[in-house]
């Protein structure tokens, strides 16, 4: 432990004032900018696929009356969307564009959509686990690699994380039962 511990506050009013049309990127953030928004502009564009996924198997399980599966799939749903927009909006404080374009979507997702035969539950069930773990893993990758280099984006990741793995727990427990 360093008790010598003593916050330069003049220093710091001094670097807030250069450079204002930067906003909220300041020297505190170690890591090229650049770099942390195209990988989260991988995620928003994974989110939005898992969105889709998500969307499309609730309403197939619904048709097949399943109400507990496709309430599930629509609260993950909603919680991915919600996750698409946290990264946009970090984009944005980190001076980047979000990335929404639907042509390239699929292919900068780290997880894939699928659409299974309407009454494929236990399909549906699984392309859903797998696709979380994917997710779990690769954000997990991106939060180890930021380390305290960008700790705003890398609690941002961890708040979605801990939303992940619980969407992975919940799948689990509907294929077991
Ligand atoms: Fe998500
Ligand atoms: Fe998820």
């Amino acid at each position: 432990m360093n008790d010598d511990f003593v916050l330069d506050v003049e220093r710091i009013r001094a670097q807030a004032r250069q450079r204002m049309e930067a906003g909220a990127r300041t020297p505190a953030l170690k890591v090229d900018p650049e770099k942390v928004i195209a990988l989260l502009n991988d995620v928003v564009a994974t989110e939005i696929v898992c969105w889709t996924r998500y969307t499309r198997h609730a309403i197939s399980a619904v048709g097949i009356d399943r109400a507990q599966v496709a309430a599930e799939f629509t609260e993950h749903a909603g919680q991915e969307l919600q996750h698409a927009l946290w990264a946009a909006e970090r984009i944005s404080q980190l001076g980047g564009n979000p990335d929404f374009d639907p042509g390239t979507l699929a292919q900068r997702a780290h997880t894939d959509y699928t659409a299974p035969a309407p009454k494929d539950l236990q399909q549906m069930l699984r392309d859903n686990l797998l696709a979380e773990r994917i997710v779990i893993e690769s954000y997990q990758e991106i939060v180890r690699w930021l380390g305290d280099r960008d700790p705003t984006t890398r609690r941002l990741l961890e708040k979605i994380l801990e939303e992940e793995e619980e969407h992975a727990d919940d799948i689990l427990d509907l294929l077991d039962s």
